[in-house]
């Protein structure tokens, strides 16, 4: 097998090409897409940080310098939305961005919405074992970080099942040469998801909540630090980020102890070892395989030039299988105390979440165990179609 991010194949199982590549061709040219694969965990963590590479060049070059086309017309609302949060700029918008939406996500902060979050997990998997199990990812996975992230950004509960299928198609687009019927798909997702905040912010500029949309709005309103697009921008991006890797952590992560019932086993033994099985199953089976950075000037990565211009493929599932760093990177390990993998990534754009994600995986992996101790896969799961964004397309499991 070789690197193919179509073939179902290499997306249930990417692993032993990742090991190819990090021993034989750790940056590799890879033709379909015209990016360089970058494989070793070293390599992907330095150029994370590198600020000679950033997530857009927009903020220095045109499409035409970059030689690259512009966007298709029809493509405009998408890129409106993406490119007004601060996972699609780089300083200093992305600065003033982050900035204005960080306090809310510290890990102060997000520690004291800990007991609501026990407490909406506890009822998912209470109301989950009452009818002796199902899918987990549609029934325990994805509410939980759903609701959580709607609450805080204060989407009426009535609104909330619109959520998850506007990220999914907007996330469409994310995957390596979406198909044009993917491409309009997350556009017309983009421009409803866009049109329904931008109502709803208005809303709460005439009606503030003690919510985060509500304080947004009321910044937009004092000029110049935040427009209207950003901060539909930031609020869809949140949305977003604030689930999707969420439920395939839940989702990959179940699969995966059920896949290794030893560490399962010891897992049930002792929760106390849950702070670390956490980092471990982000790490072994990575729910977001690959990011993506433009080369802003003339690189070089482990002897080979790479130019201003093009693009490189960080393959953070194979970082994060490097011998280099981890003892037995193969092997799954409950326990495993040395753990720096990159799921969360790393440099500027490292996940601002990531204090909440940790909160929920906790909480729903230890309701999961206390409540469900003897929790068995009904069937072997399929995976989804995407590669970046990684995850089972359901999880039948019995209580
Ligand atoms: C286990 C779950 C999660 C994983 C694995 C994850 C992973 C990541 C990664 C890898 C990035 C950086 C992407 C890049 O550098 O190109 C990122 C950025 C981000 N994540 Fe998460 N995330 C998770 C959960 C969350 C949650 C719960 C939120 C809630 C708000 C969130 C919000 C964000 C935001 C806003 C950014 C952009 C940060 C910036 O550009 O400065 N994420 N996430």
């Amino acid at each position: 097998m070789h690197f193919d991010p179509w073939s179902p194949e290499f997306i249930a199982h990417p692993y032993d090409v990742y090991d190819e590549l990090r021993r034989e061709r750790p940056v590799s040219f890879f033709e379909p897409t015209g990016q360089w694969l970058i494989a070793r965990h070293a390599d992907v963590n330095a150029l994370l940080r590198d600020r000679r590479l950033g997530r857009s060049y927009l903020h220095v070059a045109t499409h035409q310098e970059f030689g690259r086309p512009d966007d298709p017309e029809f493509q405009d609302p998408f890129w409106r939305v993406i490119r007004a949060g601060m996972l699609d700029v780089e300083p200093p918008v992305h600065t003033r961005l982050r900035r204005l939406v960080s306090k809310a996500f510290t890990p102060r902060m997000v520690e004291a919405l800990r007991p609501k979050v026990a407490r909406i997990a506890g009822e998912l998997v209470d109301a989950f074992v009452e009818r002796g199990g199902g899918d987990l990812i549609a029934e325990v996975a994805e509410p939980l970080p759903v609701t959580v992230i709607a609450e805080m950004l204060g989407v009426p509960e009535a609104d909330r099942h619109l959520l998850r299928p506007w990220s999914a198609d907007i996330c469409g687009m994310y995957e390596l040469n979406p198909s044009v019927e993917a491409q309009h798909t997350a556009v017309r997702a983009a421009q409803e998801f866009s049109d329904y905040l931008v109502g709803l912010a208005r809303a709460r500029r005439a009606d503030p909540g003690d919510d985060l949309i509500s304080a947004l709005a009321l910044v937009a309103d004092e000029g110049d630090q935040l427009t209207e697009e950003e901060l539909v921008g930031t609020c869809v991006l949140l949305l977003n980020a604030g689930h999707e890797a969420t439920v395939n952590v839940t989702g990959n992560g179940w699969w995966s102890l059920f896949r290794n019932p030893a560490e399962l086993e010891r897992l049930r033994a002792d929760h106390g070892l849950l702070p670390t099985a956490i980092e471990e199953l982000m790490r072994w089976d990575t729910p977001l395989q690959m990011f993506e950075r433009w080369v802003l000037e003339d690189i070089s990565v482990g002897g080979v030039d790479i130019p201003r211009g093009t693009e490189v493929a960080l393959l953070f599932g194979s970082a994060n299988r490097d011998p280099e760093v981890f003892a037995d990177p193969d092997r799954l390990d409950v326990s495993r105390a040395e753990n720096p993998h990159i799921s969360f990534g790393a440099g500027i754009h490292f996940c601002l979440g990531a204090p909440l994600a940790r909160i929920e995986l906790a909480e729903s992996f230890g309701a999961l165990l206390r409540k469900a101790p003897t929790m068995e896969l009904v069937a072997e799961p399929s995976w989804g179609p995407g590669y970046i964004i990684r995850g089972l397309r359901s999880l039948q499991v019995t209580t």
